[in-house]
């Protein structure tokens, strides 16, 4: 008998990773969820111009150590299923508990969508920094096990050591399309694996990736440049990750173009759009609990030269506080019953009781008991709420405030703007008697039941009995016809 495991190919990571990925946009929030995840405060994406341009995604999130880094970015798939612990005190960075977006344990793959190459850097708090580089494009090789492709892990201290060490990083990411003599089968696995490759894709005119990969110039992709912005690297935090990337994708290339011919092409007009919509409500500027919305500030800066400018960033966008300037505002919440409860202001004024609205009540209860009626006809006077046909009744549920239902506490009569709801409520009025004449004339029974009679639904169901027996017996007595 055999024991035998899977072996996955390396194009498992392509699959699970860029394949999974919708477009650009998605790919960013992905890397947002992470720095979320992390505790950051703070997540930029920032694009830059230049011979080569490049983008980084930014946090100052908890980091990981050189052990973490190696199980978990490493590690393709997810325990956080089964080890459902929170957050660790030290981890929070001073943050309310959040809930975790990760799920999947593959969400960090999505940087394969953004651009090739990838320079992940992170540090935790009081430890080294540690640095790894990515050219996703080794995993688009189907004839490579993905056990056969190693990246080179860089851990130091000083941060001049990263730049100064990028080459010897570059050299071991080639070695996965050379091998290396102290490992002659894994050096001929690979070697074969690229001339077949390089076969197929000669038979189908495209470009070698094997030579693409070959061909950058590390040196001139990733600069200080990119670092400077990232706030482990110049000093303002202790802690936090960040992706550099190049060999960017269409779309991230697109927010760079904001003058020239380029900027009104449709398809980077599109990419710029997408971009914005799926981006700027990255968390939901309506949350009002503040510590969901404050605590954590997400941005695109668009660099051009040593000019950054803002593309999108949650401080400047709509949200709960731009509401307050509106003329109209419901403000409350639906609850199982369909009943809504809150606040209302109409018209700049806001009503001084809390609200409550219930028509669907009427409905429900007719409805259970055995009724057949239909809503809102148009072509009756008043649209009414709700007919019944065979008893010829049309019933109106009014709100006591807007009809102004006489005695009734609901009816109160705003403080200020006296004359102006004056004038509303007696429109109100005086259209309700209008429909009322008009139902007459057309041999309707016109019913109203008032806001504050659907509360209880014994008395409800007691009034709509009357209501319909009354409506029933009219009928009888009067002329048979009624138009149904
Ligand atoms: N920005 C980051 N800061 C700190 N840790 C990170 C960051 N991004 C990824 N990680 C680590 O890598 C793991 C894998 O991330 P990911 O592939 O998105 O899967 P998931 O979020 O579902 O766990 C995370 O669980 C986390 O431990
Ligand atoms: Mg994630």
């Amino acid at each position: 008998m055999d024991s035998i495991s899977f072996k996955a190919r390396a194009r498992t990571i392509d699959h699970l990773g860029r394949e999974q990925i919708a477009d650009a946009p998605t790919a960013v929030s992905e890397l947002w969820k992470n720095s979320y995840d992390a505790y950051a405060r703070n997540v930029a994406l920032h694009v830059f111009d230049g011979e080569i341009p490049t983008a980084a995604i930014s946090d100052d999130g908890h980091g990981m150590s050189r052990d973490e880094f190696v199980g978990r970015w490493l590690v393709i798939g997810t325990d956080s299923k089964l080890s459902e612990t929170e957050a660790s005190e030290s981890d929070r960075n001073g943050l309310p508990a959040r809930i975790r977006q990760g799920q999947k344990g593959i969400g960090r793959l999505s940087c394969a969508a953004l651009g090739h190459l990838a320079l992940v850097v992170t540090k935790r708090a009081s430890k080294s920094f540690v640095a790894a580089l990515i050219d996703w494009r080794l995993f688009e090789n189907p004839y490579l096990l993905l056990d056969d492709i190693s990246l080179p892990v860089f851990e130091f201290s000083n941060n001049e050591q990263l730049l100064k060490n990028l080459g010897g990083m570059r050299d071991v990411l080639i070695g996965n399309l050379w091998g290396h003599e102290s490992n002659l089968e894994r050096k001929k696995r690979i070697e074969d694996a690229w001339r077949q490759f390089d076969e197929l894709e000669a038979r189908q005119s495209r470009d070698s990736t094997r030579r693409s990969i070959e061909e950058v110039i590390i040196s001139d992709v990733f600069l200080e440049r990119q670092l400077e912005t990232w706030s482990a690297w110049n000093g303002k935090a202790d802690h936090g990750t960040t992706v550099l990337l190049a060999g960017l994708n269409f779309d991230l290339e697109a927010l760079l173009a904001i003058e020239g011919p380029d900027a009104q092409d449709d398809t980077v007009t599109g990419a710029r759009r997408r971009c914005f919509q799926t981006l700027s409500s990255f968390t939901d500027p309506f949350n009002k609990l503040p510590n969901i919305q404050n605590e954590f500030h997400y941005a695109i800066d668009i660099w051009h030269r040593d000019d950054p400018s803002s593309f999108l960033s949650n401080e400047r966008e709509l949200d709960y506080s731009n509401f307050d300037v509106l003329e109209h505002i419901v403000d409350g919440s639906v609850d199982e019953e369909g009943v809504f409860r809150g606040r209302i202001k109409a018209f700049g004024e806001w009503l001084d009781a809390e609200r409550s609205v219930e028509p669907i009540r009427v409905r429900r209860v007719l409805h259970r008991l055995g009724y057949r009626f239909r809503l809102h006809r148009s072509d009756l006077p008043g649209s009414p709420d709700i007919t019944l046909p065979k008893y010829g009744l049309c019933i109106f549920v009014h709100g006591c405030f807007w009809h102004r239902h006489a005695g009734c506490s609901r009816a109160s009569n705003p403080a200020s703007n006296k004359k102006f709801w004056a004038t509303k409520f007696d429109t109100n009025r005086k259209r309700d008697r209008k429909v009322q004449r008009e139902l007459a004339r057309l041999r309707w029974t016109k019913e109203v039941i008032w806001e504050c009679e659907t509360r209880d639904p014994e008395k409800l169901i007691r009034r709509l009995e009357r209501i319909i027996l009354h409506a029933e017996v009219s009928l009888k007595t009067a002329s048979p016809s009624v138009a149904a």
